[in-house]
């Protein structure tokens, strides 16, 4: 029976698709625009990146591959037995460069992608702060004064640079994982074994 595999159409699926490609399996030709395509004994679901951990969670999919930064957003309950290393980035605090710095006692303004990742991470540093939840863009958001600073992923750190802000703190590291559901790491485990192996050989 067919394994289905939810990917993302993002900045991850460059990576997935050299990974399967350097492991012998089979992936769609990039120029389609299909978003679930079935080839040689696999069918690949293409959704938005913060979608990819909800469709394994559910089953929908067997298994996927999603970064890191986006399954602590998740907290979606599926397996994650592989880093495969690629997709390295960060999720950062970053302010203006040149902006003035908020005075103690007042509440920071956050906007980010990430809601619950950033909550998180000021209520555990005793910072009061309101997250204000955008889909994107995040970097214009203390230029404009929507917002005091942003927690956004950093990867080349252009982003940053060109829309004048600065990292101040780390708040987690970041590569794509391999992701099982879990009742199919049991009722597949020989499918999702043989795919699971031929992604670490691939990997490492
Ligand atoms: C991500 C992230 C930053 C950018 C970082 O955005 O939110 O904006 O990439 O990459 P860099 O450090 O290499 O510049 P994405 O491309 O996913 O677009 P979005 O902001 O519209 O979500």
């Amino acid at each position: 029976m067919t394994l289905t595999v939810a990917l993302s159409k993002g900045k991850l699926l460059p990576g997935s698709e050299a990974l399967f490609r350097r492991a012998g399996l089979p992936f769609p030709e990039s120029e389609g625009r299909r978003l679930v395509v079935a080839i040689d004994g696999l069918r690949f679901l293409f959704v938005k990146d913060m979608d990819v951990p909800t469709y394994v969670e559910y089953g929908v999919a067997d298994c996927g591959i999603a970064g890191r930064d986006v399954l602590l957003e998740a907290g979606s309950d599926v397996y994650e037995p592989l880093d495969l290393g690629f997709g390295r980035c960060r999720l950062v605090v970053a302010r203006q460069r040149d902006g003035a710095r908020p005075g103690d006692a007042s509440t920071l303004r956050v906007a980010t992608k990430y809601p619950r990742v950033t909550e998180r991470y000021f209520l555990e540093h005793g910072v009061s702060a309101e997250v204000v939840k955008l889909a994107g863009s995040v970097e214009i958001a203390p230029g404009l004064g929507l917002a005091d600073c942003i927690v956004d992923v950093v990867e080349t750190g252009r982003t940053l640079e060109e829309n004048g802000l600065v990292p101040v703190e780390d708040v987690a590291q970041s590569t794509a994982r391999f992701i099982v559901n879990r009742a199919s790491y049991h009722a597949r485990r020989e499918d999702v074994s043989r795919l699971l192996e031929s992604l670490r050989r691939a990997a490492s």
